[in-house]
């Protein structure tokens, strides 16, 4: 009788516990931490293969992130965060203006899972705004526009939503001025995280896309309040920052 050789199957299992530590290696990396990473040269899709306002015609020149991947990276953030904040409930705090789509959209997705999974976790949604924008140039200082007391945030798990994130000096602002507040636990979830110098990628606990340093409009990102009605992440094109230029 033939008996199998031992050691192939140690090989084997060899192969298998490599394949899955790189593959683990990749999601920390890759997956989980910096999100879908897209790299300096992705030139974006070309707009004729999309839909978008007419009106826009002119001003973009590439879909950059479709609203349809949009979505779905939407729905996995969900997924991390249900895992996280597990039995608990959950204090939304969503940076206006342009974290008002992600912040809906993600809380939507926090709310279908619950649903399908029985086990739901329950959300408030607060909102908070600041402007640190001219053009399309970032100035440094964190200004609240409204109301600064947070102090319903005292004692509750926060989920900071912010559309985007890039230096992380405003991010981290906000950061000390929510614990002033005491509150138990705080995540934040950025849909972008621009891959900047000095890129204050460990602010950002769940991260939609990292892209690279390039001012995008769309999905609520505004150029100068223009393009927050476009479904889609874009480029913005030459004649369109002129055209809506203050
Ligand atoms: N687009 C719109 N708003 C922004 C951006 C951007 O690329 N970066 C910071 N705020
Ligand atoms: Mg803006």
């Amino acid at each position: 009788m033939l008996w199998p050789d031992p050691t192939v199957d140690v090989w084997f299992l060899l192969l298998l516990v490599t394949a899955h530590l790189e593959q683990t290696k990749v999601m920390e990396n890759g997956g989980v931490k910096r999100g879908i990473v897209i790299k300096d040269e992705w030139p974006g899709y070309s707009l004729n293969l999309f839909t978008y306002p007419e009106h826009y015609h002119e001003d973009i020149e590439n879909v950059y992130i479709p609203h349809g991947l949009i979505m779905n990276r939407i729905e996995r953030l969900a997924h991390y965060i249900m895992e996280d904040f597990w039995d608990n409930k959950i204090m939304v705090l969503c940076v206006l203006k342009g974290g008002y789509k992600f912040c809906a959209d993600l809380v939507e997705f926090i709310k279908i899972l619950g649903r399908n999974s029985n086990r739901y976790l329950e959300t408030r949604v607060e909102f908070i705004r600041y402007k640190s924008y001219l053009n399309d140039q970032s100035t440094e200082d964190l200004h609240i526009v409204g109301n600064t007391d947070l102090s319903f945030l005292r004692g509750k798990c926060v989920l900071v939503v912010e559309a985007m994130v890039d230096t992380g000096k405003t991010m981290q602002a906000l950061l000390k001025h929510v614990q002033t507040f005491e509150p138990r636990m705080v995540k934040v979830a950025g849909l972008l995280v621009k891959r900047v110098p000095n890129m204050a990628e460990s602010l950002t606990d769940y991260v939609g896309f990292e892209i690279p340093n390039r001012f995008v409009v769309g999905y609520a990102l505004d150029y100068n309040e223009y393009f927050r009605d476009l479904n889609h992440i874009c480029v913005i094109s030459k004649s369109g920052k002129t055209k809506y230029k203050v």
